[in-house]
């Protein structure tokens, strides 16, 4: 397909360190699958990470090298996708300052999200004034490139809805558009903007190596992509099941064999598996843990190729951030500058270019 008429899409993380089999499963397989059907942009969302760390801005640039280094070691092919850093492109700080004119502060404060890690993060009423505006940063994230859709977990939904909000109104104040028009008719009808949708893929949720929580660096149960087949292997059998011995006939919903699910890639040997454990048929955990780490650790190898060929080469991954942010910028100036012409904003033409 040419590459003008690929579908947009957009989507990002905030730089909060090295990934881990969780993010693998829950976003970037898909994104690596993405790479010949769509446009991609991937977005460093940095700026966000300063909304609760703000004192902390070294780690949160070096998190985005090591965020970089583990989606170029995952697959994301910088030929083909662009990865860009969010404080690059100078229209999505534009786009959010003119967008939040279109929220009332109560809607943004309602976003479920928001309340969710004001919670989590123990941020009580001290957070900062920026915090509740990174959610109307990330409507402009999505809208700056007019995607269509953005491929993210279940978490990220209530910010999908704020967006398609913000879109709506922009072309119905600015644009013309009717109140009564359908999500999927705005630009035919003149809108800047396409109400972009959710994309929340299958998986979402792996099972951290505690088999309780979600896969999660903090919780200590992650798998990360620069783990060592020993590693994997002594991480894999802290997995606790309460099964007593090989002969015990086994429950299968349990959190191995959600592992097993997930690793074990032929079907025959899974239904195997299932058989004999349910049956008690001499078939301890040990052993299933071990054939799992191996395929974990078949999965992690290439990865751990591409990631050292990559590591410790900072010049390179900056000429990859540049070109994503280059075209980044390609792609939200064109939009910015029609947003500009529909609000009645455009007095000069500008380009932006690096030195
Ligand atoms: N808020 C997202 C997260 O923490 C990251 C993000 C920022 C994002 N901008 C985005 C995701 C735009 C999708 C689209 O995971």
């Amino acid at each position: 397909m040419a590459a003008k008429n690929r579908p947009v899409v957009l989507t990002g993380d905030t730089p909060t360190g090295q990934l881990h089999l969780g993010h693998y499963f829950g976003s970037v397989k898909r994104r690596v699958e993405m790479q010949d059907s769509h446009e991609c942009y991937f977005l460093l969302a940095n700026m966000h990470a300063f909304t609760t760390r703000a004192d902390k801005s070294e780690e949160i640039r070096n998190d985005c090298f090591d965020i970089v280094l583990d989606h170029l070691a995952m697959g994301i092919d910088p030929d083909r996708s662009s990865i860009f850093l969010q404080t690059e492109v100078p229209a999505i700080s534009e786009l959010t300052y003119l967008f939040a004119m279109l929220l009332p502060f109560n809607r943004v404060l309602r976003n479920p999200t928001l309340k969710d890690e004001i919670k989590v993060k123990g941020l009580g009423d001290n957070y900062s004034f920026g915090f509740p505006l990174y959610a109307v940063g990330q409507t402009a994230d999505i809208l700056a490139f007019r995607a269509h859709s953005v491929p993210v977990g279940e978490d990220q939904v209530p910010h999908l809805e704020l967006t398609r909000e913000v879109a709506r109104r922009f072309n119905q104040m600015y644009c013309g558009v009717s109140d009564q028009a359908e999500d999927h008719e705005h630009v035919e009808l003149g809108g800047v903007f396409p109400v972009p949708l959710a994309d929340v893929g299958k998986i979402g949720r792996l099972v951290g190596t505690d088999g309780v929580n979600k896969m999660s660096k903090s919780l200590n149960n992650a798998i990360l992509i620069t783990d060592t087949p020993k590693q994997v292997r002594k991480k894999m059998g802290k997995l606790y099941t309460g099964r007593q011995s090989p002969t015990d006939p086994g429950d299968t919903d349990n959190a191995l064999f959600h592992y097993v699910d997930v690793f074990i890639e032929d079907p025959d040997r899974i239904a195997e598996l299932r058989d004999r454990y349910s049956r008690g048929d001499n078939i301890g955990d040990g052993e299933i843990k071990v054939e799992i780490a191996e395929s974990i650790s078949k999965l992690l190898e290439p990865m751990q190729e591409r990631r050292r060929a990559y590591e410790g080469d900072r010049d390179r991954i900056l000429a990859i951030l540049k070109e994503g942010s280059e075209k980044a910028i390609a792609s939200t100036e064109a939009t910015l500058n029609a947003a500009k012409e529909a609000a009645n904003l455009h007095f000069f033409d500008r380009t932006i270019r690096y030195s």
